[in-house]
């Protein structure tokens, strides 16, 4: 037996007991005749007492960090406690020890605060694993799967696992592709998502299907992005939109409750993709705070209308208002008394790379009611007033404009709105808002190819009253600067993403169920009728075969686990990441392969 107990197990109700104990060696610390030991495990940590007679044992068997160890000894009360440990009212009188394995010398102390750096905890990610702080999130990672896999089965979800090696019909992010030796010249593609494979399993009648699935996505990385991550997918045969939103706030708020202990009690906010864009410049909003996005001009079309020309601020020679496509203004709570020095700095802040503005307007709402801005030469009191109010400010606040072309604006404006709420510390990490964003655009035009793209997936229905518009109308683009008059651009979908604190953490749609308006899809995005066939012939098939209206989401798992372990990144919830260039830096992978498997698959590299 190696060990009796674990050690994180003992306490004071253990006193006089036998016990052995096998784990590392965290710390050794000598005091004149004796030794104490901290020992570790997955459980916690226990201190061992080495008395004098151990003493010429432990200098022919000396003990060094991360060494394994197996300990015999009595469980005996402290004199010293230790409140901060579960098992800090006890020691152990160590009668007889077995090194079980020794360790190099770790080229970091395997502590909270001592992770050496990020390529470093990635190259020996085995022994950052062992740390606490790395250790909390993958136990938290393993909550949210039970919890999850719990409630999925209490509803009737049956798990069952869909291929990997599937065929590449890349749409949306790049695949990535897997040689056949046995086909040569053919390739594998690895799944983006498990998407037409649970649609399968609807037509095939297996009603409320589930799992916690890799998926793998050849795109550029971020902080909540990875090239192989994973997703609680789901499919549900015979639902509305009505019907999945109210299943999957359920599995979201039985989360919350099992993994923190949060009743999330109050009813999920919902808002309309357009809302989201016009109010938050974002389709994934953080409403853990308010701050709106006060449109004093704007090409953005709301329900395909142009609102807000810009009669409040055009005209009075100021350039670039006039001249810009969109002015979008958001109001700083309590930031009227702004020195320059933080205004210029914000203004350094919007014209970072990242965010590419040319610059920033500013104006003061003073609490004595007056108003002093950046643009006082163009704008007199009662104009800067009137702005001032259609931002929403209030007296003591500071207002923030910018302006340019639509797209590049709004995303600034937003990241500015984050920004400030993170400086005003309206983003607290242990607040939790979840948000419903509905009726996004079924199509988002593709500028360099001049045609339309799927918003989430070409699987995706339109909601039942724009299917007319897309089965009457032409998808060509005649006029690419026009493509917001093509009447595609304002087909809504049956679509919804959840969103958590700003991050989206999880999408899905209704599904389109019948072979001709799947047919009518494909060819809305530019694919002839025999590309279809050739990349989808299966699914246009097993709609003729009794498919029942279905429909279903998936949620970023990695991410949901990062955002409730108060997180942004996806890496420290992932046992063993990949770093930002899809590295993995400890098995130091990708690589190259052998000539002998070049052969085999009868490829030929040609690297250009
Ligand atoms: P979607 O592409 O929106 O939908 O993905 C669902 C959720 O997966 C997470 N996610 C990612 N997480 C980490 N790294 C990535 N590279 C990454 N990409 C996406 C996000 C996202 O909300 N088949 C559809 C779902 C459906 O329609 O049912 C799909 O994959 O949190």
């Amino acid at each position: 037996m190696y060990r009796s107990k674990t050690c994180g197990e003992l306490s004071i109700r253990d006193i006089n007991q036998e016990v052995t104990l096998a784990g590392w060696v965290q710390t050794v610390r000598k005091f004149g005749a004796i030794t104490f030991v901290d020992l570790r495990d997955r459980y916690g940590i226990t201190q061992l007492l080495f008395g004098e007679n151990l003493n010429t044992l432990l200098d022919e068997q000396p003990l060094g960090r991360e060494f394994v160890l197996q300990i015999k000894g009595l469980v005996q009360e402290r004199s010293n406690k230790n409140p901060n440990l579960s098992t800090g009212d006890i020691e152990i009188q160590v009668t007889a020890f077995t090194i079980l394995n020794k360790s190099a010398v770790p080229p970091f102390t395997i502590q909270d605060d001592t992770d050496g750096g990020d390529d470093l905890r990635m190259k020996y990610r085995y022994l950052d694993l062992r740390r606490n702080a790395v250790k909390r999130n993958i136990e938290l990672r393993y909550a949210v799967n039970r919890s999850a896999r719990n409630y999925l089965h209490e509803h009737q979800f049956m798990d069952i696992e869909t291929p990997f090696l599937i065929k590449s019909t890349p749409e949306g992010a790049r695949d990535f592709v897997v040689p056949s030796r046995m086909n040569p010249g053919q390739f594998y593609a690895l799944p983006q998502s498990p998407q037409t494979f649970k649609q399968l399993l609807m037509v095939s009648g297996y009603d409320r299907y589930y799992q916690i699935v890799k998926c793998f996505r050849d795109e550029d990385l971020r902080a909540d992005r990875q090239p192989e991550f994973t997703q609680i997918d789901c499919e549900m045969s015979f639902v509305e939109q009505e019907d999945i939103l109210h299943m999957f706030e359920g599995l979201v708020k039985r989360i919350f409750k099992d993994v923190r202990n949060i009743d999330y009690t109050e009813t999920i906010t919902r808002m309309t993709w357009e809302d989201a864009m016009w109010q938050y410049g974002n389709d994934k909003p953080d409403i853990r705070f308010g701050m709106q996005i006060a449109n004093l001009k704007s090409a953005f079309r709301k329900g395909g209308a142009l609102l807000a020309q810009g009669e409040l601020i055009n005209g009075a020679g100021f350039g670039v208002f006039d001249n810009a496509e969109t002015v979008l203004a958001i109001a700083a709570p309590g930031c009227s008394e702004y020195t320059r020095k933080q205004t210029d700095e914000l203004t350094e802040w919007v014209k970072r790379p990242q965010i590419g503005m040319q610059g920033l307007v500013y104006i003061k709402c003073n609490t004595d009611g007056s108003f002093k801005s950046s643009v006082d030469k163009f704008y007199a009191e009662d104009k800067l007033k009137a702005i001032a109010e259609a931002a929403g400010a209030k007296a003591g606040d500071l207002v923030l404009i910018l302006a340019g072309r639509e797209e590049r604006t709004r995303k600034a404006t937003s990241e500015l709105r984050l920004e400030m709420g993170r400086r005003l510390g309206l983003r607290r990490e242990d607040e939790f808002k979840l948000l419903w964003v509905l009726d996004f655009p079924l199509f988002e035009y593709a500028e360099e190819e001049n045609r339309w793209v799927a918003r989430h997936h070409p699987f995706t229905s339109p909601k039942p009253d724009h299917i007319e518009v897309m089965i009457n109308n032409n998808p060509v683009i005649e006029n690419a600067d026009l493509y917001l008059e093509h009447p595609y651009a304002h087909i809504k979908a049956n679509a919804y993403d959840m969103v958590l604190n700003g991050n989206e953490i999880g999408g899905g749609s209704i599904r389109i169920y019948q072979r001709e308006l799947q047919e009518k899809m494909f060819a809305a995005l530019g694919m002839s009728p025999e590309e279809a066939l050739h990349k989808f012939g299966f699914l246009l098939g097993a709609f003729e075969y009794g498919a029942p209206p279905h429909g279903g989401i998936a949620f970023g798992f990695d991410r949901l686990c990062a955002i409730l372990g108060g997180s942004e990144s996806i890496r420290d919830f992932i046992a063993f990441p990949k770093n930002n260039s899809g590295r993995d830096v400890m098995l130091d992978a990708p690589s190259s392969i052998d000539d002998k498997q070049f052969t085999e698959l009868q490829i030929k590299l040609d690297l250009q």
